[in-house]
């Protein structure tokens, strides 16, 4: 198993196909939940894009898509927990299935944000499906309702995970190397 050149030094956790099975059968699990409803997958950008595009392909009901930005002010390995809305739905939610997408739950900051604001308009029903759990560096105590992969406190990129935005097209998630 090797990584692009553009990934040398960086060290393989999931395979592309790995990720692959893992999606399907996540696809698999939401897709019996709600049987014949419709869903709508809210994805937080950017990081959770690839995912959201196949975890969507995976399902057998009828999802539409939308869009959220956030950002907790640092490019860095470790974010300063701030965290604000900058980019907003363009559609309303209001009575609807959400499913909100992200790529990871680390501290669980972004996702208590998101959750508490998402609540308030009034979803049909409201999960969480996040395709990395870090549980170790939970600060606020959020679970997700889907989760791909638990995995322990190593920094990740690839498959739309980004390090100071690179990364993200790696088809794999591979740890970055603790520098030191
Ligand atoms: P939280 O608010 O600490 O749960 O962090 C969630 C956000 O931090 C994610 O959406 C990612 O953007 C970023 N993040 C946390 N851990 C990693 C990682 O290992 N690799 C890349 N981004 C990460
Ligand atoms: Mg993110």
């Amino acid at each position: 198993m090797s990584v692009p050149p553009f990934a040398t030094g960086l060290q393989l956790l999931f395979s592309h196909e790995q990720i692959a099975a893992r999606v399907a059968a996540m696809g698999t699990e939401i897709s019996r939940d709600f049987r014949d409803e419709p869903v709508l997958l809210l994805g937080v950008l950017k990081g959770a894009a690839i995912f959201l595009s196949d975890l969507a392909r995976a399902l057998t009901v009828e999802a539409s898509f939308d869009f959220l930005g956030v950002s907790s002010y640092g490019k860095g390995t470790k974010s300063s927990g701030e965290v604000r809305l900058t980019k907003d739905l363009d559609e309303s939610m209001q009575g609807k299935n959400v499913i909100l997408v992200e790529d990871i739950l680390d501290t669980g900051l972004t996702l208590t944000y998101l959750k508490r604001l998402l609540l308030a308009r009034q979803p049909k029903t409201f999960r969480i499906a996040a395709l990395l759990d870090k549980p170790s560096r939970r600060k606020q105590p959020i679970e997700a309702d889907y989760v791909g992969f638990s995995i322990p406190d190593e920094f990740v990129v690839g498959y739309g995970l980004d390090y100071a935005e690179r990364y993200r097209n790696l088809p794999d998630i591979c740890v970055v190397p603790r520098e030191g």
